[in-house]
């Protein structure tokens, strides 16, 4: 099959470009498309056919349940049987965006989408490009992250045709997504509000803006988790991934030790500038790749880049990657992707 590649401005989104994949997603083909937080591979949520492949493209776990999008509210009653109060508080103030809200499920949502939950999960899209495609296209979709199962997320088009390129027919470019980690999953199914996937909105920025207490994601170790996709090793690159933790000074000696250890081996390096460039006037930079990212907003850049970084190391052939760990709150979402990027192999994360 060949990959139609579709450039679409976010900052002017042309009908024209987007109808063809509009039409086909609707008709059961899977589009690739950017979103605020990373890109997806969309399906028509009402043809199980389509559904089924999105779980096969993947190499994705039966169990692990699916996001539905929609451009708005509108078709949110279809979906689900019962829409909380504080749900109309967090839409005024999060949506569009990077917020999915676990709701209970209507019978009307195919149990492959729920991976035969009694719930499903539900999001708003705030870019432009994936906000056009839903309204054009009429029906809900289905988008995971369009990344085969276990490999980091995409956050730039060549990320999904390195997965699959020549497996779907449509992928729209809309460059490099804002966010850099997925969406923040809140299950609004309990009186017990609480995060069960952390992103880039907090539990701190949701009682700032609407007042309502979340309890904020912990992973409890030995714990089923309540997303079905956080217990699995994720986001992977073929590098193993190496944590270095500190400030300035400390965080460089970090790295100086790490070197060290490894001396045979091709190393990539996700840091901040204003630190890799002391580090570049001491270190052999040989063997050592740097990825850097802007230090004046360190979580927002680290955040936005982590997933690029991971794949553009591992395509210069690293064999280790040294990443800067974040100790700002706001960094939950980056912090929970880049240890799980780190994990061992083969072993299943709590
Ligand atoms: O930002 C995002 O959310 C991206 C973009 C493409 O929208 N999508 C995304 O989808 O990250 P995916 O499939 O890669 O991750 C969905 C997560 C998984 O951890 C899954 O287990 C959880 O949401 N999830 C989906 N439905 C659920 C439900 N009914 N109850 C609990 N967790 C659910
Ligand atoms: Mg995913």
């Amino acid at each position: 099959m060949m990959t139609e590649i579709i450039r679409a401005d976010a900052a002017a989104v042309s009908d024209d470009r987007l109808r063809a994949a509009a039409e086909a997603l609707a008709a059961g083909e899977i589009v690739a498309f950017p979103t605020e937080t990373v890109y997806g591979l969309g399906a028509n949520a009402h043809i199980d056919a389509s559904v089924h492949r999105i779980f096969a493209l993947k190499g994705r776990p039966q169990d692990n349940p699916l996001i539905v999008h929609l451009p708005d509210r509108d078709g949110l009653s279809e979906l689900v049987c019962d829409i909380p109060d504080a749900f109309d508080r967090l839409y005024r103030a999060f949506c569009p965006g990077p917020l999915t809200f676990v709701l209970p499920k209507k019978e009307t949502v195919s149990d492959i989408v729920s991976a035969g939950l009694d719930t499903v999960a539900v999001r708003f899209p705030s870019q432009p490009v994936a906000n056009r495609l839903l309204r054009l296209a009429g029906v809900p979709v289905v988008a995971p992250s369009a990344n085969l199962s276990g490999r980091p997320s995409p956050t730039r088009a060549w990320h999904v045709l390195e997965d699959f390129e020549g497996r779907i027919p449509y992928v729209i470019d809309g460059g490099d997504t804002e966010v850099g980690v997925e969406s923040t999953v809140l299950d609004l199914t309990s009186a017990h509000l609480r995060i069960l996937r952390p992103g880039i909105i907090t539990a701190a920025d949701i009682l700032a803006r609407t007042g309502l207490e979340i309890d904020p994601y912990v992973a409890i170790p030995g714990e089923r988790p309540r997303a079905p996709g956080m217990k699995y090793r994720h986001y992977s690159p073929r590098a193993e991934v190496l944590l270095v933790s500190g400030r300035g000074e400390a965080l460089r000696e970090a790295v100086v030790a790490r070197l060290a250890e490894r001396e045979d081996k091709r190393i990539g390096i996700f840091i901040n500038a204003a630190d890799w460039a002391k580090l570049a006037e001491t270190v052999d930079t040989d063997r050592v790749i740097p990825y850097t990212f802007d230090p004046a907003r360190p979580v927002t850049e680290a955040t936005h880049h982590l997933f690029d970084a991971l794949r553009t190391l591992d395509r210069r052939g690293v064999d280790v990657i040294l990443a800067e760990t974040m100790d700002d709150p706001a960094a939950e979402g980056y912090m929970n992707r880049l240890t799980k990027a780190a994990g061992t192999p083969g072993q299943p994360l709590a």
